[in-house]
């Protein structure tokens, strides 16, 4: 069968477009708000994490590697990494087509690919594998059977994968009502869809080492504080909340049975305790380098 084209990968609802794809369980819209939203976010990791990745990889991208960003998004992570690194080259696959404000640099390439299919490259043909906020995009079955294993397959013997997730509840404000109920409701929601996990970030480490495939794991954690008001990056995560609560609308109106001005007056009220009352968004970051079975 012929690879569906976008048109018909993609349904608009309530003015925001959606993927339709039958074996997909991904939340999130995939239209030009939520590119810049990805674009925020990924200045808003970089600068919590101090740098774009943990894994040992600067001298072999400043000597010229093959980098694959799976799920690029708005591909503000690869984008980023061409300029820093002129000689090595960068894919990134998405099932959305990547739309750039300027032109593409020559040592960048994007391919529109459904990763749930596994990835369309060869094995042993990455350096370096980034996977970075896929937490609607796979469910916790196809995180060990298919995602990992694919990452495994298409990375060189020696190179390194990385993985960057988070903790989807929000911690540290259990007297605001409003931030509870968005924490009550996801986990239902996630398990309608096929089984999403809501903290990924607390498993990933876990799925990498029982892969068996990966040496030298390392990971990294850092909270992520949201709000009160006044730092600038602490207002960026709130803002990030905001517009994913925002963008979810739709598949959460369905799964909570509110109706829309429900859910928008809880998502508003939750923004506010957020800013009056600040909170915690752990982020964690893991990786491993492809063993070396004939070393
Ligand atoms: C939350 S965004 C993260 C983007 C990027 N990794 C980042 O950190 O900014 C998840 C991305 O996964 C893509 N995606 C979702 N399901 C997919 C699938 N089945 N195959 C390929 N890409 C998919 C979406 O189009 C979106 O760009």
């Amino acid at each position: 069968m012929d690879e569906p084209t976008s048109k018909d990968k993609f349904e608009v609802i309530d003015g925001r477009r959606f993927q339709s794809l039958d074996d997909s369980n991904y939340v999130l819209p995939n239209d030009a708000g939520e590119e810049d939203r990805l674009d925020m976010q990924h200045a808003m990791i970089k600068h919590a994490f101090d740098g774009n990745f943990s894994a040992p990889v600067d001298q072999l991208l400043r000597s010229g590697g093959r980098v694959l960003d799976v799920c690029c998004g708005s591909a503000a992570w690869t984008l980023d990494l061409a300029k820093e690194y002129p000689n090595s080259y960068f894919v990134g696959v998405d099932i959305a087509p990547v739309v750039l404000a300027d032109e593409k640099p020559s040592n960048v390439e994007f391919v529109e690919y459904n990763v749930l299919d596994g990835l369309p490259f060869n094995s042993n043909s990455f350096d370096f594998v980034f996977a970075r906020a896929l937490v609607s995009v796979y469910t916790r079955e196809q995180w060990t059977e298919l995602a990992i294993p694919e990452y495994a397959r298409v990375t060189k013997p020696g190179g390194w994968v990385e993985l960057l997730e988070w903790d989807g509840m929000i911690r540290g404000q259990g007297k605001c009502e409003n931030i509870q109920h968005m924490n009550n409701a996801l986990p239902g929601l996630f398990e309608s869809k096929g089984g999403l996990i809501v903290s990924p970030g607390f498993e990933i480490q876990g799925f990498l080492e029982q892969s068996g495939s990966f040496t030298n794991i390392g990971h990294k954690e850092r909270p992520i504080p949201l709000g009160p008001k006044g730092e600038r990056y602490a207002e960026m995560g709130i803002r990030d909340f905001r517009d994913v609560w925002r963008a979810m609308k739709y598949p959460f109106t369905v799964s909570m049975q509110v109706t829309g001005e429900h859910y928008d007056a809880i998502v508003e009220a939750a923004v506010k305790e957020l800013i009056d009352y600040g909170a915690i968004w752990e982020h964690m970051r893991v990786w491993g380098q492809k063993k070396n079975r004939t070393a």
